[in-house]
């Protein structure tokens, strides 16, 4: 990316304002205004037809008239207009345009929008918007939006894709005491997307952490990727679910996934923490853009009320914190700044009679001890003490323990006092909530971040012993023989090509044929009907099991026959599938879709009940590797049944792990040709004993015609 180019689209030095307007009220107007309330100190370029004066400025009729350079064009004239005005900014030397103008991809006129984007590559501009706000920045003292001020001063940078709510949050800085430097609108997205955003906000000196209201993403892979480079926090409010939705899914797999599943684990996979609403959202900057990760698992709570102190139990432990007792020397030393009643297990109960000093002495001790990987304090206003004394003994703790990486988090739960004494806490750099579960789900996202970070890219090294080519050759043939989409037999010899290990399959046209096979593979076997009119077969009568005999098999392949043809008079039947009868175990699923916004999938669920009524199923954006894979396997709720729980058996995790990273392969390699694949039921055994596909389909794209 040039980041020379987004320089001067982002970080201006001169606007011109086309569409620029003495009429108050116009959006034109407001820009104008706006520019020149924030304080900007580069050129401001009124453009309009009528030229003359605007809000004391020289305005030009065209940019082509402006006799200094344009970094960027702010475009306020209607949607129908912008091709033109484009060009002449192209004509310029304009950098970038920040089309604010409404109109566009949103209402249906694609055309436009591409239109003016071809233009603007054309000279080599990058294009923000259109259907946008504008931009803020408080480093640059810049407003070339409809916004009606400068965010609250701070490190962190909004970029949002709906214009009203970045307005909304803009304005709630001030009442929320979360700061920001930036705040950018990128509405449709048409040029500059999030993943320009991240790479670009990572490499700004203003920027601390990087916030994102999220609705759709334009270009999955490089996001994901650019997020993961990036040094520096990145936070996402996601909304709506996946717009590939249950409804339009052909298998399984994609069904379960069009319920925002494949963002969150992409998000999760690219290292971004998540917010669960907007309140979360500003929560969770601010903790992000003032405080370091947490390194470790030892959470320490202080607090002067019991009740906070369990409510904030409860939340660690809901966020993936749960707390632990300290060890003995801390508890002895922290015993020292509380009555014998006072409690110094975790949370530490410095009772509703501490005050400043007890307060000071027992965060700075605990703050500094190796063994605390973050701390909580809460405090309940009490008529005792001062909340502004007791938010000053706390910061001057923080600063004396000399601590810089590890974060602490505060909740005052009272009035006015503590309101003011919080606000005075944000602003010495330690951030404080009324509520106490959301000093702890900060701290838990601090917790994400560092995980994240140490997730240090599980590089995936790709399996050698695989025949691509063979796979497809069968591809290929298949499409060449008829529309029909593969069959059982077809997929499975795809997924044998690709190492994995799956129930010996064989198509038979004939009783004697059935017969045959059943002895080279092998008794016991299962028979099914193969016809890709029949989805279900078990319905149609088209499956027997526990197969012992050449007998059995001869009066098997005559009665599925018949029971097809009755189930369905003229369905398009290709034989009887002969299958090696795996032994039974722990079923399991294995499932991928080719997801529009990051390309191929991986799923990985317990059979039954579990993936088809609690759908406790967990996605990656493929590929993972073995690791990757494994870690996968704890990811379900039902993940204690493979661990082996209530003296079950711990079940073959390694060799799934390896199914599942083999099966990410191949859908990324034949991501060209795959739209959707189940291999289910899986069957894994007990440790060292392997897992087995029972059963598979894969799903091939749509020819384009
Ligand atoms: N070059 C320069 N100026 C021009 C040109 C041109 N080629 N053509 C017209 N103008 C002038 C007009 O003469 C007018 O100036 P004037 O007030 O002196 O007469 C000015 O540009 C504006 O043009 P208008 O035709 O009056 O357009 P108006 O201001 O009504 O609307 C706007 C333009 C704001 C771009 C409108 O079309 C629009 O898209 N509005 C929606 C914006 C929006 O909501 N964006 C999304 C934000 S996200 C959210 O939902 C909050």
């Amino acid at each position: 990316m040039n980041l020379e180019v987004l320089n001067g689209l982002l970080r201006p030095k001169s606007i011109a304002v086309v569409g620029a307007s003495d009429s108050e009220g116009k959006i034109g107007y407001t820009v104008v205004k706006n520019l020149l309330e924030s304080g900007y100190e580069g050129d401001i370029y009124p453009i309009n037809p009528k030229g003359g004066e605007i809000q004391g400025l020289k305005a030009y009729a065209s940019v082509l008239d402006v006799p200094g350079d344009i970094d960027a064009a702010a475009m306020v004239v209607p949607a129908k207009f912008i091709p033109d005005v484009a060009r002449e900014c192209g004509q310029k030397g304009v950098r970038g345009l920040i089309v604010i103008a409404s109109g566009f991809s949103e209402v249906g006129r694609d055309d436009l929008e591409t239109e003016v984007v071809e233009i603007a590559h054309e000279f080599g501009m990058r294009v923000l918007g259109p259907n946008i706000v504008g931009i803020l920045s408080n480093s640059d003292k810049c407003n070339a939006s409809f916004a009606p001020f400068l965010p609250l001063e701070g490190k962190a940078a909004l970029v949002s894709q709906s214009g009203a709510l970045l307005i909304a949050m803009d304005a709630s800085t001030y009442i929320r005491r979360v700061g920001f430097d930036k705040m950018i609108s990128i509405g449709n997205m048409s040029d500059v997307n999030f993943a320009d955003m991240v790479e670009w906000l990572d490499h700004d000196e203003n920027t601390d952490c990087i916030s994102l209201y999220v609705e759709g993403l334009r270009d999955g892979r490089r996001f994901m990727e650019n997020a993961r480079n990036a040094q520096k926090p990145i936070i996402a409010l996601k909304s709506g679910t996946s717009a590939h939705g249950a409804a339009a899914a052909a298998s399984h797999t994609g069904s379960l996934a069009g319920s925002g599943k494949i963002y969150d684990a992409a998000f999760d996979q690219a290292g971004v923490v998540m917010a669960s609403n907007l309140n979360n959202l500003f929560d969770r900057t601010l903790a992000l853009s003032l405080q370091p990760p947490m390194q470790g698992e030892n959470l320490l709570i202080i607090t002067n009320g019991g009740g906070v102190g369990v409510l904030a139990t409860d939340s660690a432990e809901r966020y993936g914190i749960p707390l632990h007792f300290a060890p003995e020397e801390v508890q002895e030393e922290l015993k020292k700044h509380m009555p014998d009643f006072g409690s110094a297990k975790n949370p530490v109960d410095l009772t509703g009679m501490a005050g400043r000093d007890w307060y000071q002495d027992s965060v700075q001790y605990a703050f500094a001890h190796e063994w605390v990987d973050g701390l909580v304090i809460l405090y309940c206003e009490t008529a005792m003490t001062d909340p502004m004394d007791i938010a000053r003994g706390i910061q001057a703790a923080v600063e004396a323990s000399g601590v810089t990486d590890k974060p602490v988090s505060v909740s005052f739960v009272g009035g006015e006092r503590s309101e003011e004494a919080m606000r005075w806490l944000v602003e010495n750099g330690i951030p404080a909530y009324g509520e106490p579960d959301a000093a702890v789900n900060v701290i838990a996202a601090l917790r994400e971040y560092a995980r994240n970070e140490d997730m240090a890219a599980h590089p995936f090294d790709p399996f050698t012993d695989v025949d691509e080519a063979a796979a497809r050759e069968i591809i290929k043939k298949s499409r060449a023989a008829s529309e029909r989409g593969l069959t059982e037999v077809e997929s499975k010899a795809i997924f044998e090509a690709y190492g994995m290990p799956v129930a010996r399959t064989r198509l038979s046209e004939t009783e004697e044929q059935a017969v045959e096979l059943a002895e080279e593979i092998g008794y016991p076997v299962v028979m099914k009907i193969v016809s890709s009119d029949i989805l279900h077969k078990s319905d149609a009568g088209g499956v027997k099991v526990d197969l012992n005999s050449a007998d059995e098999v001869r009066e098997a392949f005559t009665t599925i026959i018949s029971n097809a043809k009755a189930y369905k008079e003229d369905a398009d039947i290709q034989g009887v599938a002969v299958q090696h009868m795996a032994p039974w175990g722990t079923e399991v699923i294995l499932g991928s879709v080719n997801d529009p916004t990051f390309g191929p999938t991986v799923m990985f669920g317990l059979g039954g009940i579990f993936v088809e009524i609690l759908r406790d199923v967990t996605f990656r954006i493929a590929p993972v590797s073995p690791d990757q894979a494994f870690a996968m396997l704890s990811d379900i709720n039902g993940a204690p049944i493979l661990e082996g729980a209530r003296g079950e058996t711990p079940k073959d995790r390694n060799a799934l792990a390896q199914l599942l990273s083999r099966y990410s392969q191949m859908v990324c390699d034949l991501a060209d040709e795959i739209q959707e694949t189940d291999a289910n039921p899986v069957i894994v055994y007990e440790e060292n004993e392997g897992a087995i596909i029972v059963d598979a389909r894969i799903i091939l794209k749509k020819v384009e015609q």
